[in-house]
């Protein structure tokens, strides 16, 4: 049988980074991930295949992409998906090392390596003829005017009249972020079209992602370097209101960007729209450690997917919002959760007030300062890297949290949205404490 998922996608054993090729094609949402499938560490990647019909229920298919090439043998690095014809297409990043670790052959040494920009083409998003069907379509940059040989990566691919458009992640000589646009006719053949380059946006940006709502463009990034790392990650998905012509792919972003969550361990997000049209997020939830005692058969895994979220603009300010599948899973009022091992997942709802606290299962969830504070010191390894604390901006007296409750995974969606912030928790308990208005389950 199959691995599924529910909700929070995890790999079918080892490792997961980040969500790659999210598309709704042919009637199925297909989501491919960066897969490491020999131990539960990053390595050389792989494209790993999940299928979907809501969003919620995932069921597990073989690897997508493996290396076969000579410009991918060292790692399918992140990108997208696009359909064409009726075909889907996969664009990715070509890592090929010049020099491999002595002792583990899936690092590169001193980060020698190259990067280029290729694609797949599949006729049903099943089936992947890694041999015969893949095709390298930008070369190693040779012109570091244009982009960076090593740190150029994560191609989003879409549509706008009849012309099709690629941003990439880059760098300018590892100092200052970079963001490469490519255009094409026939999705198959690319050019140059312009850049932007910011050190607001860090060193290097990873995955970026540009679309637009209701007419409005929207980045997402995930810039690197751009907090100190001594507690948690130095790298982080942030988002701003954009602005971008498309004749010329002259893109502007604003000195101040968001957050895409305030609990700071969600990286790498990617969008597409769904069944009706809504553009539709996920990301990684990075883990400092695996997870052993999985639930089910699977082995030890380490990374998650969030759950899906809406991506909204409301009076000039980027929302992420709980997705309709994922409420109408959680639509059954329950007086308390089962207090058995199997209560998860589960949804809370309720109102705070400030110097109110709720405790679920060892999490604490607070309004303290205008914020809505957590602390995870409980549920969370002390050795490691990870912040134990986390905070939302001001909210100027409304903390309304609407809260999905996973065995790994906490997600608190804060006024509708306005702000979401989510932890990772290992050993959650299956309790809740304080006010916790209302309790929901899956029917
Ligand atoms: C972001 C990232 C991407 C890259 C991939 C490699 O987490 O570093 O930029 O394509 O992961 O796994």
């Amino acid at each position: 049988m199959k691995i599924q998922d529910t909700l929070h996608l995890k790999a079918p054993g080892n490792w997961l980074n980040d969500p790659n090729g999210f598309i709704f094609y042919k009637g199925e949402y297909h989501l491919f991930y960066q897969h490491f499938p020999y131990a539960p560490v990053w390595g050389t990647m792989h494209w790993g295949h999940a299928v979907s019909k809501d969003l919620i229920h995932w069921e597990h298919q073989r690897i997508a992409l493996v290396p076969t090439k000579e410009y991918d043998q060292n790692g399918i690095f992140s990108g997208s998906a696009l359909e064409k014809d009726g075909a889907l297409y996969l664009y990715y990043s070509a890592v090929r090392y010049v020099e491999h670790e002595d002792e583990n052959i899936h690092i590169a040494k001193d980060e020698n390596y190259v990067t280029s920009q290729a694609m797949i083409i599949s006729e049903d998003g099943y089936h992947f003829d890694n041999w015969n069907k893949k095709k390298q379509i930008i070369p190693v940059s040779t012109d570091p005017g244009i982009a960076d040989a090593v740190h150029t990566r994560d191609p989003k691919v879409w549509k706008s009249g009849d012309t099709y458009y690629m941003i990439l992640g880059s760098t300018v000589s590892e100092e200052t972020a970079r963001i490469a646009f490519y255009k094409s006719k026939d999705a198959l053949h690319w050019e140059y079209a312009n850049q932007y380059r910011d050190q607001n946006y860090g060193n290097i940006v990873e995955c970026p992602d540009l679309f637009r709502i209701e007419g409005q463009y929207v980045f997402l990034g995930s810039p690197m370097n751009i907090q100190s790392d001594e507690c948690g990650y130095a790298h982080h998905a942030v988002c701003a209101i954009a602005e971008f012509h498309e004749e010329t792919c002259e893109l502007k972003l604003p000195q101040k960007y968001s957050f895409v969550d305030y609990g700071m361990d969600l990286y790498a997000p990617q969008t597409t729209t769904d069944a009706k049209g809504r553009r539709v997020m996920i990301a990684w939830m990075r883990m400092p450690e695996p997870v052993e005692e999985a639930e089910d058969d699977r082995d030890t895994w380490n990374g998650q997917m969030c759950a899906p979220r809406v991506v909204e603009v409301k009076n000039g300010r980027i929302c992420f919002r709980m997705h309709p599948e994922v409420d109408r899973y959680f639509s059954k009022e329950a007086e308390k959760i089962n207090g058995s091992d199997n209560c998860f997942p589960y949804r809370v709802k309720t109102r705070l007030c400030p110097g109110e606290e709720l405790n679920i299962g060892g999490y604490k969830i607070r309004a303290e300062a205008d914020c809505i504070q957590t602390d995870r010191s409980a549920v969370f390894p002390g050795d490691v890297h990870g912040c134990m604390q986390s905070r939302t901006p001001e909210l100027n007296g409304k903390y309304d949290l609407d809260i999905i409750v996973d065995r790994n995974l906490i997600e608190i969606f804060v006024n509708d949205g306005q702000y979401v912030l989510s932890n990772v928790v290992y050993h959650l308990k299956d309790t809740i404490d304080g006010k916790a208005e209302k309790i929901y389950v899956h029917k």
